[in-house]
């Protein structure tokens, strides 16, 4: 993985010899009065800095809108060839995710304008607490430093090759480079995931999935397995195997363990991803229009070995096993029928109703599995349900647990990862709806509820275990490009997982 090369310093920021040196605004209007204008202010104590961009934020020209960027070349006073202006929108309302994205917003202003290196000034303390701060600005600049246009053959790589933060001299030493680190290996873990998530499906089979996962295991010192048809016969994973019957590609079960020396007792936590590399549907076929985007239906998976990467890094002192279930869903005259019944690892047997409900069917398998290995709880992830975009659209993506502790410990993460997940019900009205009339359930519920409902199947496998299921369907996929993320995967999921497991 071709990495950006990441510094922090704490100089003069007037004094910084630089391409391009980005500082944030606010704006500090207060009135909600209709003919109130935005009054811009630089978010920095830097004397020279503010002289230099005085003029133009007097002019009014300028906002300070959500990553709205203003450019001043050779600005008096400062050693740096560019200043840049970033937005963060009304001060009132600035947060540490706001600077997350103004990071990428200016990573993103200079990749297409030639611009290799830039320095991004950190607010003042007053503003945003330094340390979250410098953590958050190198997520954010390797989030935006992402293009998915790997495949192009005339591609010119507009990678950042350098980026600083500069923080206030103020500011103690060794806490901003301990955030620092943390941000790279956060940052580079998500773009891990991203581009896994990116690779089309005959370029990233079940098979290679597994590999580059075990590639990744080797270079950060996780355990790992890979396994494939025979041992899910063995196993009796009946559900996973279904799906990956009626491929010519052969399923991949992933397996990758965190085991931090010295760390006997204490949970276990499992992490448990979809990783579909393929979802045509099956029999139950989807439609023609937009089944490309189905690559990204291993985004689940994909998001559990990013976030075993950071955790591998960050070591954590809680014990943690991924099971990744890597299968292509395909139509062909070996591949299951509606109507079937199969017979997961746990012993429940399920009526097949829809080919295309494939994700709960591999992970039912993979909970039962990483339960079988040990976890106590368990967390997984899945580009599960069409119906929870229906229900959350892209602005957040579903999340559901049977334990509020659990949960709790999710949504505190939330608080650092700035990631949106919004917590759907369960219910034994959704469980009703998934009952059998020749099994024990059955793998679609209608029409209604179906983000539901297909939380409800999960929980028949996962029983008493604290547990909490991610759908990420409509949000790991940017469906709009945004000033601080490319179109493309988003590596959703990444940041949260692991928060979480940092939580035990
Ligand atoms: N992978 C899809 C869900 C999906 C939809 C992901 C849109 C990303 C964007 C999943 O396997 C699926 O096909 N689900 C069906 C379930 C239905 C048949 C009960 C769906 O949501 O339509
Ligand atoms: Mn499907
Ligand atoms: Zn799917």
């Amino acid at each position: 993985m071709k990495t950006m090369r990441t510094e922090l310093t704490q100089a003069n920021l007037a004094g910084i010899e630089t391409e391009l040196l980005a500082v944030l605004a606010a704006d500090t209007q207060t009135s909600k009065a209709p003919d109130a204008k935005p009054e811009p202010v630089l978010l920095t104590a830097d004397d020279a800095v503010k002289a230099a961009a005085a003029a133009v934020l007097l002019s009014g020209e300028y906002k300070a809108g959500a990553n709205e960027t203003l450019l001043l070349h050779a600005p008096a006073g400062l050693k740096a060839k560019r200043l840049l202006i970033v937005g963060l929108g009304k001060q009132a309302k600035a947060t540490v995710d706001k600077l997350r994205n103004a990071a990428g917003a200016a990573v993103r202003f200079a990749k297409p304008r030639g611009i290799r290196e830039l320095v991004f000034a950190l607010p003042d303390a007053e503003v945003l607490p330094p340390g979250p701060n410098t953590r958050a600005a190198v997520e954010g600049a390797f989030v935006g430093d992402f293009d998915p246009d790997t495949y192009r053959s005339d591609r010119k790589d507009q990678s950042i090759q350098s980026f600083t933060v500069a923080a206030s001299a103020g500011s103690d030493r060794a806490a901003l480079e301990a955030a620092f680190a943390e941000g790279v290996i956060v940052g580079e873990s998500q773009n891990f995931t991203r581009s896994l998530v990116n690779e089309p499906g005959n370029k990233l089979t079940p098979t290679l999935l597994g590999q580059r996962a075990a590639l990744m295991a080797a270079e950060v010192g996780l355990g790992w397995e890979l396994h494939s048809t025979e041992k899910l016969h063995e196993l009796k994973m009946g559900a996973f195997w279904s799906v990956s019957q009626g491929s010519a590609e052969p399923p991949s079960l992933i397996v990758l363990r965190y085991e931090p020396e010295g760390v006997t007792g204490g949970p276990v936590l499992g992490l448990v991803g979809k990783g579909i590399t393929f979802d045509t549907g099956g029999i139950s076929i989807k439609p023609a229009d937009n089944m490309e985007k189905m690559k990204y239906d291993m985004a689940g998976g994909a998001a559990m070995i990013g976030a075993m990467r950071a955790i591998a890094l960050l070591k954590p002192r809680v014990r943690v096993i991924a099971v990744v279930c890597a299968a292509e869903n395909m139509p062909d005259g070996k591949a299951q029928k509606p109507g079937d019944v199969q017979t997961a690892m746990s012993g429940k047997t399920i009526e097949i109703i829809n080919t295309d409900a494939e994700g709960r069917l591999v992970l039912a398998d993979g909970l039962t599995y990483a339960k079988q290995l040990g976890a106590t709880h368990l967390i997984d992830a899945a580009t599960l349900t069409g119906a929870c975009v229906v229900a959350l659209g892209y602005a957040n993506a579903g999340a559901f647990s049977n334990d509020d502790a659990a949960w709790a410990k999710f949504d505190a993460a939330l608080a650092t990862s700035g990631e949106k997940f919004w917590r759907l019900p369960l219910g034994e009205e959704y469980a009703d709806q998934i009952k059998s009339d020749i099994g024990d359930i059955k793998n679609t519920g209608g029409r209604w509820g179906g983000a539901s409902t297909a939380a409800e199947f999960l929980k028949v496998f996962v029983e008493d275990t604290p547990w909490i299921h991610l759908d990420i369907a409509g949000m790991a996929w940017v469906e709009d490009a945004k000033p601080y993320i490319a179109k493309g995967p988003s590596g959703v999921g990444v940041r949260s997982i692991l928060e979480w497991v940092r939580s035990y």
